[in-house]
């Protein structure tokens, strides 16, 4: 029997923290395989990494070609040029292999210095600062470009996963249409765009006046169904020698709605407080859902302190009842101000994704902030 915690909130969900998703994975191995590009939209923490690794490792298995870069770890186009060296170096199989990599690299305006790693053989660039911004935009357009070229070479798929991508009009503003425009020239490559900030991958993806309008086919990622996120919840307090029947299954899911990291969250929580041999009852899930709005305070401290008084008062509604803050009868029933004024503090909870609206009944998106707000009697 394990006797380590089966649930895990954080980090990518990998091997066995991964739970369904089924339909979504096929879907997305399929696209990439086809070179189509997909950019994939959720709240925060619906798993949209964890479920793009996954595919990634699929990819491999059906011997694709992946390259993956992260935009939050490169926050200037210098070392953005490092990290889509190191993915060329990978996927064109060079690996350690200096003098090939330092060929392939020649043409750029920019040579980057190589390191090689002694322990495991592994390279990895660096670009310097400072550069004249033509001769690293050249350097970044032939590292992209590269991704097409290396898919005709070694006539295999190639797949690049962008993920953070909202972070590009950060690092520099010219640089969505330097990428779009090498992307648009490797039709036989598949681009995976994801990123956390939903309403700026909206910006990117949405907007007629950015180059990536309408260049991926959507795809938005729902909760986890719970008939999918029982079975797992109940597999993993059993094969750890703790019992859970399907009615706190239902009460854990009805808490979470299924969104992945909450589920994960709150199980890692009850299942700390329900010793081997012992089984989840009413009393231990509430002492884990103390537990956790503890270890989450200064988080929700944090989101409260950038509310303004409006929002606060809109959100200590919607954490008492979710519904319709416009009508006349609920704004007098919870002391809200004018209908201008709730819109106005609606909107800025919406960008920041703390509450979701669909219509118009509004409800808080991020878990467990209603029960945050109850138990400190705001
Ligand atoms: N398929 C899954 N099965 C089980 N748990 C999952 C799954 N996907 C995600 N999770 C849970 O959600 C957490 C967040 O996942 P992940 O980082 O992939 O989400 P994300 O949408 O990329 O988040 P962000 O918006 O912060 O980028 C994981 O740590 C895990 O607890
Ligand atoms: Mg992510």
């Amino acid at each position: 029997m394990d006797t380590r915690c089966p649930f895990k909130y954080g980090p990518v969900a990998l091997d066995e923290a991964f739970t369904d998703r089924e339909l979504e994975l096929a879907e997305l191995v399929a696209d990439a395989l086809n070179g189509q590009d997909v950019v994939i939209f959720a709240p925060r923490r619906y798993g949209k990494t964890s479920l793009v690794r996954r595919a990634a490792q699929r990819l491999l298995s059906e011997h694709a070609l992946v390259a993956a870069v992260d935009l939050w770890t490169t926050p200037s186009k210098e070392r953005l040029a490092a990290h889509l060296a190191r993915e060329v170096a990978e996927i064109t199989g060079l690996g350690g292999r200096l003098r090939e990599l330092a060929q392939l690299f020649s043409g750029l305006r920019v040579t980057p210095v190589m390191n090689l790693d002694p322990s495991d053989g592994s390279v990895s660039f660096s670009f310097g600062v400072g550069h004249a911004a033509a001769d690293i935009d050249q350097t970044l357009e032939r590292l992209l470009g590269l991704f097409g070229e290396t898919a005709a070479e070694r006539r295999r798929a190639v797949v690049v996963i962008l993920d953070e991508f909202q972070e590009i009009t950060e690092i520099d503003a010219g640089l969505t249409r330097l990428m779009r425009a090498a992307f648009q020239d490797q039709p036989e490559v598949s681009h995976i765009y994801l990123g956390s900030k939903r309403h700026l991958m909206e910006r990117i993806f949405s907007d007629a006046n950015e180059p990536f309008w309408r260049s991926a086919k959507r795809v938005e990622l729902g909760p986890i169904p719970s008939e999918h996120f029982a079975s797992f919840i109940a597999a993993g307090f059993r094969s750890t020698g703790r019992g859970i029947e399907e009615a706190m299954i239902s009460r854990v899911l009805a808490l979470t709605g299924g969104h992945p990291y909450a589920t994960q969250q709150l199980c890692y929580f009850l299942w700390a407080q329900t010793d081997a041999g012992a089984a989840v009852d009413a009393q231990r899930l509430e002492q884990a859902l103390a537990r956790l709005l503890i270890s989450e305070d200064s988080h929700f401290g944090d989101i409260w302190d950038r509310c303004t008084a409006n929002q606060r008062i809109v959100l200590t509604a919607l954490a008492a009842e979710p519904g319709r803050p416009f009508s006349a009868a609920y704004a007098q029933r919870h002391g809200l101000r004018s209908a201008s004024v709730t819109q106005r503090a609606l909107s800025g909870l919406a960008a920041a994704e703390i509450v979701v609206r669909d219509g118009s009944y509004t409800r808080i998106a991020e878990p467990f902030l209603a029960e945050w707000i109850a138990l400190r009697g705001l």
